[in-house]
């Protein structure tokens, strides 16, 4: 088979290693990938919003699947044009990725379903959500309705920040109309947990949990970042009844989506968040996580086209998931400035003696190849991901291939996992 993967992060060179295992597959390209992408596919520099030039190259190439990675194609609809024309493409079509796209819509979608979520109010005058905020109590989360970036959500502690996130996403429009409407959200407390799983429109497989670390610094300080590590299993889900209320919410989310309409194929991401009240949806995403995926592929056994297959036809039912034991921890290296301004082109050193160690895999983020040197071109420059027994180990064997790989100004957090660590020291 010929495939195409559509992104260029970690998640896809992940994705790309994974579905390079398999005895299915001749080819596969990438749109536009990566310097570590391009060691493993041939990629073609088409950007992942020009959904007529990559179905053009679809057509050119007679593709035979193609794997979608990030979320603006998917909201833009590009399902919807390549089943047109009759390609197998995974992911959803660009109505049921609006639980992603617009997060009025999968506040409604969760009101009307009963699933469990913060309380909110929506907005689209600034002048109403300002009287709904003076007589509410902080901390308040507010998000702008559409797709922000990752950007988007700003937790409010007064009155004063509050109004200001307001008059920048309504009033001066800093996310364009993504922001013309708001979601104003009860804060929650808790663990986050990330639950993924693949979806027919009829039938799901969960995948296992992952944890991310989405402050850019060690103990969750500093700004939110796209993710700066991840774990998996995460073990908060093993707790009480965590595991089996995520898995009916995931369950009563499908459902719910194939009722109105709009049945959900693709991977169905929902952000949770464990609180002294059960868990709750903080929010949906319409594809993989990353870095979730970094750590969550590596530990599948199956053949990752049957996955991929059996999501395109409607035959979910028929396949049965196998996950390696072991722990996988994944630990994000970036560019200084991150999630700031940040500077490219720089040389990276040690990553031929980092895959050397044990287990341990080096996936590219924002990386290019120039001649045999690969440099940084991106905030989120690596993923290094070991496996291990146990979640320490997995830790152990991240960290020693982290600290081969070098370039001016790189940082990372030294605590990835550190939940899963303390759980562990708990005898828990
Ligand atoms: P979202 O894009 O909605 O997941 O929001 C990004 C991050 O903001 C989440 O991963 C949480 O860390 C935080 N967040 C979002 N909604 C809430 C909420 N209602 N209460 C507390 N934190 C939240
Ligand atoms: N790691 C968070 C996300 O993929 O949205």
């Amino acid at each position: 088979m010929k495939i195409m993967v559509i992104g260029s992060g970690g998640r896809e060179h992940t994705i790309v290693w994974k579905l390079k295992q398999s005895l299915k597959v001749e080819q596969i390209f990438c749109a536009p990938g990566n310097g570590g992408i391009a060691q493993l596919a041939t990629c073609v520099d088409i950007k992942v919003e020009d959904i007529n030039g990559l179905l053009n190259f679809a057509q050119k190439e007679k593709i035979d699947l193609t794997v979608v990675g990030p979320e603006t194609p998917l909201v833009a609809g590009i399902v919807d044009a390549f089943e047109k024309k009759g390609f197998k493409i995974f992911g959803p079509s660009k109505s049921a990725a609006q639980l992603e796209g617009s997060k009025i819509f999968a506040k409604m979608f969760m009101a009307e379903e009963d699933i469990p979520t913060a309380i909110f109010a929506t907005f689209d005058q600034i002048k109403d959500a300002k009287i709904y905020l003076k007589k509410n109590k902080f901390p308040v989360v507010l998000k702008a309705d559409g797709l922000a970036a990752g950007k988007g959500v700003v937790i409010c502690q007064n009155e004063q920040e509050a109004f200001a996130a307001l008059d920048q996403i309504m009033g001066e429009k800093i996310f364009k109309d993504a922001g013309s409407k708001v979601v104003i959200e009860e804060f929650l407390q808790g663990e986050e947990v990330s639950v993924l799983a693949i979806c027919d429109g009829d039938h799901f497989v969960m995948l296992e949990s992952s944890q991310d670390h989405k402050r850019a610094f060690d103990q969750d300080q500093g700004p939110n970042t796209g993710g700066m590590g991840a774990y998996s299993p995460a073990p908060v889900l093993k707790e009480g009844s965590n595991e089996k209320e995520a898995y009916a919410i995931i369950e009563q989310t499908i459902k719910g989506m194939k009722k109105s309409g709009r049945p959900f194929k693709g991977v169905l991401y929902a952000g949770l968040m464990i609180t002294a009240k059960g868990v709750k949806v903080l929010e949906y995403n319409v594809r993989f996580g990353d870095p979730e995926t970094q750590v969550i592929l590596p530990r599948l056994k199956n053949d990752f086209v049957d996955l991929m297959l059996a999501s395109c036809e409607g035959h979910l039912d028929q396949i049965k998931l196998e996950w390696d034991p072991r722990s996988a921890v994944c630990v994000v290296m970036a560019a200084k400035g991150y999630p700031g301004d940040y500077a490219k082109g720089l040389k990276i050193s040690g990553l031929d003696q980092a895959a050397l160690v044990n287990d341990a895999m080096v996936f590219h983020a924002g990386t290019v190849k120039k001649g045999d040197d690969i440099l940084t071109a991106g905030g989120r420059v690596l993923g290094v991901t070991a496996l291990g027994d146990g979640i320490k180990k997995a830790i152990d064997s991240a960290y020693e291939a982290v600290q081969m790989i070098q370039w001016d100004g790189c940082f990372y957090r030294r605590d990835i996992g550190y939940r899963a660590l303390e759980r562990l020291k708990n005898g828990m």
